[in-house]
C-alpha cells in the first residue's frame, strides 16, 4: 500500500506557518483611493499610458488579498508622491469578464502581483514584501536603474544589506560585452535580486579587492559569504546566481530575512532532509556542524537540507505526526512525497541513515493516530492503523469522510453525517466513518484526496465511489442505498475530478503564495 503524499500538502502546511508571521493591520478609513481599479474594459488603455505600473490580480474571497489590501493602498498613497509617481492598480480576477486578462498574465493563485514596464511590454513578477513599508522600498528600487553604480562607502551602506544576497559586477571600465551582458542579466533578474556595479573592488565588503578583470561577485549571508564568477554569458550568470544563492542548510524560523530561502526550499523539486531539534540541546553545535558537513557532501545530488528549532517547528512537526519528545528528529521526504522518519536521532546516525535512504533501504514512515479506545459515536473514527480492518476488509458498505479539523465545509457536514449515521444505526452492513486526513496518511493508491472533505463509498464488495453530490442528508442516504452492495462488477472507478465546493488543498496553497 502506498502512502505517498502530494507535495502540495507539505507546501500548504508551510505556507500556513509562514503566513501567520505576516502582519495584519486594519484598513484605514481614507477617502481617496490611491490604488486604481482596472478591468477588461480599460486595462490596456491605462497600462499603455505608464512606463511603470504595478497590478495586483486578486479575488474577493482570498484571505491574503484582504490582508494585503490596506497595505497596498497605504503603499500606493506614499508612492503617489514619489518622483516619478509609481502607480499601483488592481484587477478583480474572479469576475468572469476579467478572466481572460488574468489568463494572459498567467495568474495561478491570489494575490498575483505583476510589474509592467514600457507601457506593458515588459512583464515582471513582483517578489517583494507584503506590508506597506516593504512595498514602498521594493518598488522605489524597481523603478530606478537595475544596477546602480557603487561609487562611495555611502553607496555600499545604502545598497548592500549584509542579511541579504547582493550581486556586484566589478568592471575596470563600464563598457564591453561583459558589462553589457551583466546589464541584461541585472534587468532580467531585478525583481528577484539586488544588483550594483563598481569599478573599485576595494569598496566591496568581502573578497579580493585587487581585481583587474571583470568579475561577478555574489555576496550572501550564509556559507562562504561571497563567491566569484568570471563567466559573463547571460545563461551562465543566471545559473551561477541560482546555485550560489541557495544555502547548504536552510534554517527554518520566523525571521523575515529567512522566508525567501524557506519558500525556495519547500518549492524545490529535490528530496528533502529536515532536522528538528531543541536549540538548547547540549549537542546543538555538533548537530549543526555535522548536518552542514553532510549537506556539503550531497550538494547538487538531489537532496536539500533544512534545520529548525523545535519551538519554530511545531506545525511542521505536527504535519509529520511528531512532537517535541521525539526530537532530535530527522525527516526525509522523497520526490514522490514518501516520508521517512528517524526519531531521537544522534548526530553520528545522520550520515549512515542518509546513505540507507539513497540506497533505498529505508522503510517508509506512515503517520497514524492511535486507534481510539472507545468509538461509540454514530460516526465511527477511522485512523490509518484501523483503515484495513474497518474499511478495506470490513465487508461492509462504508461511507468514509476524509476531513481536516480546520476545514469549514467539513464542520458544516459533521451534523449531517451524524444524522445519516443515525439513520443507518440498525443496519449492520452500513458504516459511516470519518478519517482525519491531517493526522493520518491515507492510502494514496486507493483514495485520491485533493481537498477536504473528500467522501468515498466503499461497497461491501469493494467497489469504490467518490461522492460528488450535494452534501445533504437525503442525497447521501440515497447515494448509499443506490450503490451499496452493488452488483458483482469488480471494476473500481474513481472519479478524478474533485468537488468544486471542497476546500481544495492546491487552491489554498496557491492562495497563500
Ligand atoms: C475601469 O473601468 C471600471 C469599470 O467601468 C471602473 O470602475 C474603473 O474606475 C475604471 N478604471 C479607471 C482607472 O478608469
Ligand atoms: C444539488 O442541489 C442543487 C440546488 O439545490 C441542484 O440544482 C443540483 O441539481 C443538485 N445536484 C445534485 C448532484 O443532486
Amino acid at each position: 500500500m502506498a502512502y505517498s503524499r502530494d507535495h502540495k500538502m507539505l507546501l500548504l502546511c508551510v505556507f500556513v506557518i509562514l503566513s501567520s508571521t505576516l502582519s495584519i493591520s486594519s484598513a484605514s478609513e481614507e477617502e481617496k483611493e490611491y490604488v486604481l481599479t482596472l478591468d477588461h474594459s480599460n486595462f490596456t488603455e491605462i497600462v499603455s499610458k505608464h512606463s511603470f505600473i504595478v497590478v495586483e490580480f486578486y479575488a474577493p474571497w482570498c484571505g491574503h488579498c484582504k490582508r494585503l489590501a490596506p497595505e497596498y493602498e497605504k503603499a500606493a498613497s506614499v508612492l503617489a508622491n514619489h518622483d516619478p509617481a509609481i502607480v499601483l492598480a488592481k484587477v478583480d480576477a474572479d469576475v468572469e469578464a476579467n478572466k481572460e486578462l488574468a489568463g494572459k498574465y498567467e495568474v495561478q493563485g491570489f494575490p498575483t502581483i505583476k510589474i509592467l514596464r514600457n507601457a506593458g511590454e515588459k512583464i515582471q513578477e513582483y517578489n517583494g514584501p507584503r506590508e506597506a513599508d516593504g512595498i514602498v522600498t521594493y518598488l522605489k528600487k524597481q523603478v530606478g536603474p537595475a544596477s546602480p553604480e557603487i561609487k562611495t562607502k555611502e553607496d555600499v551602506e545604502s545598497l548592500i544589506d549584509d542579511k541579504k544576497i547582493f550581486i556586484v559586477g566589478i568592471f575596470p571600465k563600464f563598457s564591453g560585452e561583459e558589462y553589457e551582458n551583466y546589464m541584461i542579466l541585472a534587468d532580467k533578474l531585478r525583481s528577484d535580486h539586488d544588483f550594483g556595479h563598481t569599478s573599485n573592488a576595494k569598496l566591496i565588503p568581502r573578497g579580493d579587492s585587487s581585481i583587474t578583470k571583470p568579475t561577478l561577485r555574489l555576496l550572501k549571508p550564509f556559507d562562504e559569504l561571497f563567491v566569484d564568477s568570471k563567466n559573463f554569458e547571460v545563461d551562465a550568470m543566471e545559473k551561477f546566481i541560482e546555485e550560489s544563492s541557495t544555502p547548504l542548510v536552510t534554517f527554518f524560523d520566523q525571521s523575515a530575512d529567512n522566508q525567501p530561502f524557506i519558500s525556495k526550499y519547500f518549492n524545490s523539486p529535490d528530496s528533502k532532509a529536515m532536522l528538528f531539534l531543541n536549540y538548547d540541546h547540549a549537542k546543538q553545535d555538533l548537530f549543526k556542524s555535522t548536518f552542514h558537513e553532510i549537506a556539503g557532501l550531497y550538494k547538487g545530488k538531489g537532496l536539500v537540507f533544512l534545520m529548525g528549532d523545535v519551538k519554530d517547528s511545531e506545525n511542521i512537526l505536527e504535519y509529520f505526526g511528531l512532537n517535541g519528545d521525539q526530537t532530535p528528529a530527522l525527516v526525509l521526504q522523497d520526490t514522490k512525497g514518501v516520508k521517512y522518519v528517524r526519531q531521537n536521532v544522534q548526530a553520528d546516525h545522520i550520515a549512515p541513515w542518509l546513505k540507507d535512504f539513497t540506497d533505498g533501504k529505508l522503510k517508509p514512515y506512515i503517520k497514524s493516530e492511535p486507534i481510539p479506545e472507545t468509538n461509540d459515536e454514530p460516526v465511527k473514527v477511522v485512523v490509518t492503523k484501523s483503515i484495513n480492518d474497518m474499511v478495506l476488509e470490513s465487508k461492509k458498505n462504508v461511507l468514509l469522510e476524509i476531513y481536516a479539523p480546520w476545514c469549514g465545509h467539513c464542520k458544516k457536514l459533521a451534523p449531517i453525517l451524524e444524522e445519516v449515521a443515525v439513520s443507518f444505526e440498525q443496519d449492520p452492513d452500513v458504516l459511516i466513518a470519518k478519517f482525519d486526513g491531517t493526522k493520518n496518511d491515507i492510502p494514496s493508491d486507493t483514495f485520491d484526496v485533493q481537498g477536504y472533505p473528500t467522501l468515498y463509498l466503499r461497497s461491501s464488495h469493494g467497489k469504490l465511489m467518490k461522492y460528488d453530490g450535494n452534501r445533504t442528508k437525503d442525497d447521501l442516504i440515497e447515494f448509499i442505498q443506490k450503490n451499496r452492495d452493488a452488483a458483482s462488477e469488480s471494476i473500481e472507478f474513481i472519479q478524478k475530478n474533485s468537488d468544486a465546493t471542497s476546500e481544495s488543498t492546491s487552491a489554498s496553497a496557491k492562495d497563500e503564495l
